[in-house]
């Protein structure tokens, strides 16, 4: 790990864990004495923490550039991922025609498809724990769920989901270890080629078939794009649900009176499934300074890195009344769990989808539940925050 922090204004590190454990305080103090924070650490970058910034950041896509979107910088990936991790990691034109071909995989009623299977892969995954009484439920559940649905999008085997699981937390969660962070890419890489080659001439259809046979302008599209696509489904689709649901459920763990209300009203989980994205947002993106520009008073220079601080955003006590209380029934929430602008989510269907049907079986069959008592509940941090181990137990 690296050096702890002195003063998160001029040295913030999002691997800290400090600011793993409670990232709300340091933005809530960096809102009001230095909204856009500054750090020299992994090559350097800014840190915007309120939504008019980093609202207007997502949406210059002019000044701001998705051609590189990790903390850590990744210069070392483009040998083996030439065409990056498009649409997410691309601008226009490129991101115009990548996003296209993934849209419709992602769409309410393609979505609306993917169901049934979450809705049984939720209860069999209780029944494994329902009479022992205690469970992990980040670990025993919102870990397994997501993962599996992407592979299944995806047409690869449901026994994969522990490797994949693996990969998606030594690229992300690990990203500080560069050695543990390649290693995963080119296993993950090999595997993708590998299935790529199996699919290719063939008529099935998942998501790796049909990009093996779709053409842009009457050209086939490349395998580095191909790669590119695959790569990003899995780690979009997986680590950013089950974080987001993990957070859920150790929240329903840790408020009764929340839980309760849900209980007694499922109807209200729609609307309690946003406030969670806000409240517990996983995921922080990065871009990079297209062209010198000024944001907050603050001069940013071409190669700069900046930080897309969605989970402070939607803390700003400026964009949302008592933005520190979560409020299940938040009658407006125009949160940015999802991003802004050009790049936000292309599975927020899916991961809205996930999020209501997992938590909505879970208190069907386990109502009544909380944290066991003398037990260690932990947290990932980085770019997609989320709780890596939720012990609970239930009568
Ligand atoms: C709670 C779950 C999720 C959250 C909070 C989330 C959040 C985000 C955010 C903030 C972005 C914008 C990144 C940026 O501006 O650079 C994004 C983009 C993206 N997400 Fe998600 N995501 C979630 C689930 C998913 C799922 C299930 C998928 C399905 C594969 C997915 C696929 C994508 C893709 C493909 C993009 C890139 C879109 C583009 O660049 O045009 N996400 N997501």
């Amino acid at each position: 790990m690296t050096d702890s922090v002195s003063d998160w204004a001029v040295d913030y590190d999002i691997f800290d864990p400090a600011y793993v454990a409670d990232p709300f305080s340091i933005w809530d103090d960096l809102r009001d004495r230095c909204p856009v924070a500054r750090s020299p650490r992994y090559g350097g970058s800014w840190l915007p923490t309120r939504m008019a910034d980093v609202t207007e950041i997502a949406r210059d896509i002019e000044h701001f550039s998705s051609r590189e979107i990790t903390v850590v910088p990744t210069d070392a990936d483009s040998d083996v991922l030439p065409a990056g991790s498009p649409p997410i990691q691309a601008d226009p034109p490129v991101h115009t025609w990548t996003r296209r071909l993934l849209l419709p995989w992602f769409s309410h009623s393609r979505v609306a498809t993917y169901e049934p299977y979450t809705r049984d892969l939720c209860n069999q995954l209780i029944d494994g724990f329902a009479a022992a009484g205690s469970a992990d439920a980040a670990a025993d559940y919102a870990q397994q769920i997501p993962v599996r649905v992407i592979g299944r999008i995806l047409g690869v085997p449901d026994d994969m989901s522990d490797t994949f699981t693996g990969w998606v937390r030594s690229i992300l969660e690990f990203a500080y270890d560069q050695e543990r962070r390649i290693a995963a890419r080119d296993e993950a890489v090999t595997y993708f080629l590998g299935e790529m080659e199996r699919r290719r001439g063939g008529d099935g259809d998942d998501l790796i078939s049909t990009l093996l046979r779709s053409e842009v302008d009457g050209e086939q599209v490349s395998d580095a794009f191909i790669l590119g696509m695959v790569g990003l489904a899995l780690i979009a689709g997986a680590d950013t649900t089950w974080s987001a649901l993990g957070s859920s459920l150790w929240h329903l763990a840790t408020h009764e009176d929340d839980r309760k209300r849900l209980v007694a009203d499922p109807g209200l989980l729609p609307v309690a499934v946003e406030e969670f994205l806000r409240a517990y947002s996983p995921v922080t993106m990065a871009r990079i300074v297209a062209t010198d520009v000024e944001v907050a008073g603050c001069p940013m220079h071409a190669g700069d890195r900046v930080l897309m601080n969605f989970p402070a955003a939607n803390r700003d006590p400026d964009a949302f009344e008592e933005a520190d209380r979560v409020i299940i029934d938040r009658a407006v929430n125009r949160h940015v769990a999802f991003g802004a602008g050009i790049h936000r989510c292309a599975g927020s269907n899916l991961a809205r989808m996930e999020l209501t049907v997992a938590i909505e079986e879970w208190l069907q069959r386990i109502p009544d539940y909380r944290l066991e008592e003398g037990s260690l509940v932990t947290w990932a941090g980085g770019q997609v925050r989320g709780p890596r181990s939720v012990p609970v137990v239930f009568p």
